[in-house]
């Protein structure tokens, strides 16, 4: 098969992202011959670099590989940087001449690969200057690569899209979530689509409830300033959240094509129930940590971090009811929960069946726990199934048992959700990407809750650094007659 073609021009070259995860990235898919000598990377920031210096920060970041037997300096002498205010326009022209000396020494068919690793508000003014400067009339390909937040809410969204879309088309813009490339998240698709035990019981004559967590032990660390203007809702339901339950939902594609695949996922979108300020408290609710003990240590409050306002309204933590109303789902409630400074780094979706018309072993005193299917994303990478089995006893009476799969079992490392996304992307495979549809959609139904959250003030701090979020989070559930499992 042959490696993609492609120079890669990253901005924000000397920033987080790029070093702690684009540069480690791009050198697993090299060591792993998933690129071959003919890619190049520009780096642009406005920093002035030297072409060593930006290659001993790449190799810096890939330090952790030393022992791969690939040799470093080799994979860092394809990186080259080119310093670069985006606001001046003479630069673009000498920056398409680089690439096009660059594309010429590495045989990259003309290809191009933008990469914005840099904060939002430069994306449409970057985008529509590539394209004022002919940097987008190249001879093969060339694609966008942007990164969340994609806008604060739909209008912002929809002021971004326009503006990029003036630029490059919907099928040339790659939209990376990154949960879109961890190696469990797209196995709920294969699970699903793969399995005749699963598919048939896909609904609501058989599950009773879905529940998708994504826990954090960190709490918002440096990024107050960041964060304390976005909240939890934002931060991770928008996108995170409610693409996994878009995986869940969604009907079986036609085929695989980033198409269809994506037309499906929109169709969830578009299926959720809608909900009004007068009832998002039926369905929503919001959390803010407290101080509290984390493995044993005194942990401040969120109020208490740098950047965040003393008196901070944002939430730290959401639990929520999507209903899907839809033929396949009409009355399964899809819950989810995602905070910072929970018990556990954990993310965990939990399809709990419904119970059998009779319990028959009742009068021997068992009670019979619903099967539930656990898609454990991470820390850990697995699949279990609760089970009632017999319990080895004389009698006919029945237990519960686990059947596990562990894919460190396999005794393969998986691919950084990065990698993946980047492989993808140099290989034009939007499948894993976020259609602007999905942007549009997800953040209409967002909005109607941050505007009612943010016209009330709510009663923070309300759980305690290390616990899983406030009380409403149980009673949420409690109140249709489920509960939270925690399983560990
Ligand atoms: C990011 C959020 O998108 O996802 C962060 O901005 C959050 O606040 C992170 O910590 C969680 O990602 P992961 O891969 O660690 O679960």
């Amino acid at each position: 098969i042959e490696t993609p073609r492609a120079v890669i021009v990253i901005f924000g070259a000397t920033g987080d992202l790029a070093n702690r995860k684009l540069y480690p990235s791009l050198y697993r898919l090299y060591r792993n011959h998933k690129l071959s000598q003919h890619f190049a990377v520009v780096g642009v920031a406005r920093r002035p670099l030297t072409n060593e210096d930006f290659r001993n920060n790449v190799k810096k970041s890939i330090e952790s590989f030393k022992d791969d037997h690939v040799d470093h300096d080799e994979f860092a002498s394809h990186f080259h940087y080119n310093p670069f205010d985006a606001q001046d326009l003479s630069e673009y022209q000498k920056l398409d001449d680089f690439i096009n000396k660059l594309n010429q020494k590495h045989e990259a068919k003309g290809n191009r690969l933008f990469y914005m690793a840099m904060a939002p508000n430069f994306f449409g003014p970057i985008a529509a200057n590539l394209k004022s400067q002919g940097l987008t009339d190249n001879e093969g390909w060339s694609r966008l690569v942007i990164e969340k937040p994609f806008g604060h809410n739909y209008e912002t969204a929809q002021q971004l899209n326009d503006q990029i879309g003036q630029a490059f088309t919907e099928d040339q813009i790659y939209r990376i979530d990154h949960y879109l490339g961890k190696q469990m998240v797209q196995n709920i698709e294969i699970a699903r689509f793969a399995n005749a035990m699963f598919e048939p019981l896909w609904n609501n004559q058989y599950i009773a409830n879905v529940q998708v967590t994504s826990s954090e032990v960190l709490g918002v660390e440096e990024r107050g300033r960041y964060y304390d203007g976005s909240g939890a809702l934002r931060d991770m339901v928008q996108n995170h959240m409610l693409q996994m339950v878009s995986l869940i939902a969604m009907e079986p594609p036609a085929k695989l094509h980033p198409d269809e695949v994506r037309y499906e996922k929109v169709k969830v979108l578009r299926s959720l129930r809608e909900i009004d300020e007068s009832n998002v408290d039926d369905y929503f609710v919001r959390g803010q940590y407290d101080q509290g003990q984390i493995n044993g240590k005194q942990a401040a409050s969120y109020r208490e971090s740098n950047g965040v306002e003393a008196d901070s309204n944002t939430e730290t933590f959401v639990a929520g009811k999507f209903m899907i109303d839809n033929f396949r789902w009409v009355g399964v409630p899809f819950y989810i929960r995602t905070g910072k400074r929970m018990k556990q780094k954990l993310t965990e979706i939990v399809i709990q069946f419904k119970d059998l018309p009779i319990n028959l072993y009742k009068d021997k005193g068992d009670t019979i726990d619903p099967n539930l299917l656990i898609i454990r994303v991470q820390p850990d990478e697995g699949i279990t199934m609760h089970l009632n089995a017999k319990k080895t006893d004389y009698d006919t009476t029945s237990t519960q048992i686990t059947m596990h799969y562990d894919k460190a079992d396999e005794g393969i490392e998986s691919p950084e959700a990065y990698e993946v996304l980047l492989n993808d992307c140099l290989n034009g495979d939007s499948t894993s990407f976020v259609h602007s549809d999905e942007v549009a959609l997800s953040w209409k139904f967002i909005d109607v809750i941050s505007q009612a959250w943010s016209a009330k003030q709510a009663d923070f701090p309300n759980y305690k650094s290390g616990d899983n979020g406030p009380d409403a989070a149980n009673e949420l559930l409690a109140k249709d007659g489920f509960h939270w499992w925690d399983i560990n």
